[in-house]
């Protein structure tokens, strides 16, 4: 059986920073509510009519794979995960597919919300785990900003969300003290609605050159609005925040000490956590319960907002690029989202 290693990792983000105070101008909202409730700062937001999920994961992926060493044809399968994809169907992978050049490979998207990601590379990890591929991208990418409500009903939802995307290659790892070491998926649908859009909402069409928007100079990426629409709460996304904050400060850390007592190895072992950026609360809340010093756990929800499936290999990605991760570091990812899914790695990179 082979180990799989991440052999390159990158990142995109849209160049147009949110910050609250700009959100102030659109809602009824402060930077101070925002701040103390989640700990963002400012967040991204794509460029209209130019970037979309699929647009902005293939940025992210091309970085991944000149630091993997890979080209095109060296692609053995796509993994794309995203609860914004660019068409209700087809994926993202199709896309990607056709962006990059990649040869006639398999296409899977993943639609698993915040846990999308974890999800995806322990797919990516049984292909490689059994020999079956070489080389597997896995992308985690969003643009939330073309479907959020800026209406007071949709603030506590719409202050969160941000655009963002990173990506990974994984291969077989050249030796045996290196790679992912477990992956560990849970979901519970029993609240499933708690976090969800019933809808498709307002990507479709962003791929034809002949759609033309409604209301063309709507605030940042809400290019599909028009009232009627915006009376049908159904379209955006809704979140019973409370309801979701108390399961996700049990889920993760279950997950993470799951991954941790199936290797032999206690919280202290770890170089760093890479949680999902949820909520900086939520992820304090996972450090002081596993008792992790501030070096051993990595955010940027302040800069990035919450960009659901993007948000581990963002963090991951900018935690390899300050010299947070070297090789053979134990490094643990955990995730929790809508479904309830919830999930985890662990590796030594
Ligand atoms: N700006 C100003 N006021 C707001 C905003 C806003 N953006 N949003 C809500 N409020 C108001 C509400 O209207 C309410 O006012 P009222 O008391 O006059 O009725 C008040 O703030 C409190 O509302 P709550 O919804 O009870 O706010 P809460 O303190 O629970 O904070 C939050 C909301 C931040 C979402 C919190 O519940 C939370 O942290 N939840 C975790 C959920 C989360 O992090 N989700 C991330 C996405 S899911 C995921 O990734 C797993």
């Amino acid at each position: 059986m082979n180990f799989t290693i991440i052999a390159g990792i990158g990142k995109y983000v849209p160049e147009n920073i949110v910050t609250n105070e700009d959100l102030t101008k659109v809602m009824d909202t402060s930077d101070a509510w925002i701040q103390e409730r989640t700990g963002i700062r400012e967040r991204r937001y794509a460029t209209r009519f130019e970037e979309t999920t699929a647009t902005i994961g293939a940025n992210a992926a091309k970085v991944a794979m000149a630091r993997a060493n890979v080209t095109a044809s060296d692609i053995d399968f796509v993994i794309f995960a995203t609860l914004s994809p660019d068409y209700y169907f087809p994926g993202c992978g199709v896309l990607i597919q056709r962006m990059l050049g990649l040869k006639e490979v398999g296409a899977l998207d993943v639609r698993n919300q915040c846990s999308g990601f974890v999800y995806a590379l322990s797919i990516g990890d049984q292909f490689i785990k059994t020999g079956m591929y070489k080389n597997v991208l896995v992308i985690g990418a969003e643009v939330h900003s073309y479907a959020l409500d800026f209406s007071t009903r949709g603030r506590n939802v719409s202050v969160i969300f941000g655009d963002g995307a990173g990506a990974v290659v994984l291969q077989p790892s050249p030796t045996k003290d290196r790679g992912i070491l477990s992956t560990h998926l849970h979901s519970d649908g029993a609240d499933a609605e708690i976090l969800s859009m019933p809808n498709p909402g307002f990507h479709a069409g962003v791929h034809n050159p002949k759609w033309k928007p409604p209301q063309p100079d709507a605030p940042y990426g809400n290019m599909f609005i028009t009232q009627e629409l915006l009376d049908k709460e159904d379209l955006f996304p809704y979140m019973d925040g409370q309801a979701v904050f108390k399961r996700a400060v049990i889920k993760m850390p279950e997950v993470i000490y799951e991954a941790l007592n199936q290797n032999g190895y206690k919280p202290e072992d770890l170089k760093l956590l890479v949680p999902h950026q949820a909520n900086l609360r939520i992820a304090q809340f996972v450090q002081q319960k596993l008792n992790l010093r501030d070096n051993q756990v990595f955010n940027n929800i302040q800069k990035y907002g919450n960009t659901t499936a993007a948000s581990v290999p963002l963090a991951l990605c900018e935690a390899w690029e300050a010299g947070k991760v070297k090789e053979g570091d134990l490094v643990c990812l955990s995730a929790f989202g809508s479904g309830f899914t919830w999930a985890s790695a662990l590796m030594k990179w």
